[in-house]
């Protein structure tokens, strides 16, 4: 799957005009799903976008509750209700919990894909044995895999799985949340570079083959930030400074 290297993260936005402003600015990539409740949102704000439906990739996830195999098909419609689309992109499993069996869920994901309501299946929050799994039991390649990936932590076996089996890595929380900016060798590097910590953050994620990422945000001026950090080079000893830093957080544990 073809991703930007910056798309959206939408987590926590309400307002459709954040989404049209962030289409205005270049996204193409809009991240959303069911657990947000704002995939009307996502709608509204594309209706609003000059920008044509093809060009965007639009990605949702079905909640844990959705993934028994008999609700995937009800699960997924209701998004593309909610969505105001015929099909989107690209459909992950938001978790490989609660309702989630490999041998049910992902047989109604490719029968999904077969009839053209779904682009790709994504899994997020996998582990590195659940993907092989997934693999063994998915009748096309694994589209993306989505997981937490940031300064402060990411999981090295993840990103070389996404590597060797060349899917995209979509790193979520690439600003730790929020929390990238009091870091000093952040703030260091993006002193360096003259540029934000956020876009530090951002570039080192983007520093890493096969890795795009989804930063959220609300403003015109933050949005416009993260995107533009697609073209900051950080230098090899940046890269290596920050994957020196041993302050570990993984903000959405299992
Ligand atoms: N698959 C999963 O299980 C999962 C879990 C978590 C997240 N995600 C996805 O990943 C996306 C991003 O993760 P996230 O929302 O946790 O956090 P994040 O993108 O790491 O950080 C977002 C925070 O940073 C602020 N911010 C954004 N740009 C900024 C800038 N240039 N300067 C200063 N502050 C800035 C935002 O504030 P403002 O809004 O005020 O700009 C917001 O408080 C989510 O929206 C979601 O799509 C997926």
């Amino acid at each position: 799957m073809d991703l930007p290297p910056v798309g959206l993260g939408t987590m926590g936005i309400g307002d459709p005009s954040t989404i049209e402003t962030a289409i205005d600015v270049g996204y193409r990539h809009l991240d959303t799903a069911q657990i947000y409740d704002n995939e009307a949102v996502v709608r509204e704000g594309v209706a609003a976008s000059d920008v044509a439906r093809e060009e965007l990739t639009v990605a949702t996830k079905l909640w844990v509750d959705s993934l028994a195999g008999d609700d995937v098909r009800s699960g997924a419609e209701a998004s593309l209700d909610r969505l105001g689309l015929d099909a989107v992109d690209l459909l992950y499993v938001h978790r490989p919990r609660g309702d989630y069996d490999p041998e049910t869920t992902l047989p109604a994901l490719d029968e999904l894909r077969e009839s053209g309501l779904v682009g790709e299946v994504g899994l997020s929050n996998f582990e590195p044995d659940q993907l092989e799994e997934a693999r063994e039991v998915l009748d096309t390649p694994i589209g993306a895999h989505q997981v937490e990936f940031h300064p402060y932590y990411g999981d090295r076996e993840l990103l070389a799985d996404a590597q060797a089996h060349d899917y995209p890595l979509v790193a979520y929380s690439p600003l730790i949340g929020g929390d990238a900016f009091d870091d000093p060798v952040l703030t260091d590097v993006a002193a360096k570079h003259d540029t934000s910590a956020a876009a530090v953050s951002i570039a080192w994620a983007l520093s890493h083959d096969n890795v795009v990422t989804i930063p959220k945000a609300s403003s015109r001026a933050h949005l416009r930030a993260n995107f533009e950090a697609r073209t900051l080079a950080l230098d090899p000893e940046d890269v290596e400074r920050i994957d020196g830093i041993e302050h570990e957080r993984e903000l959405f544990p299992e």
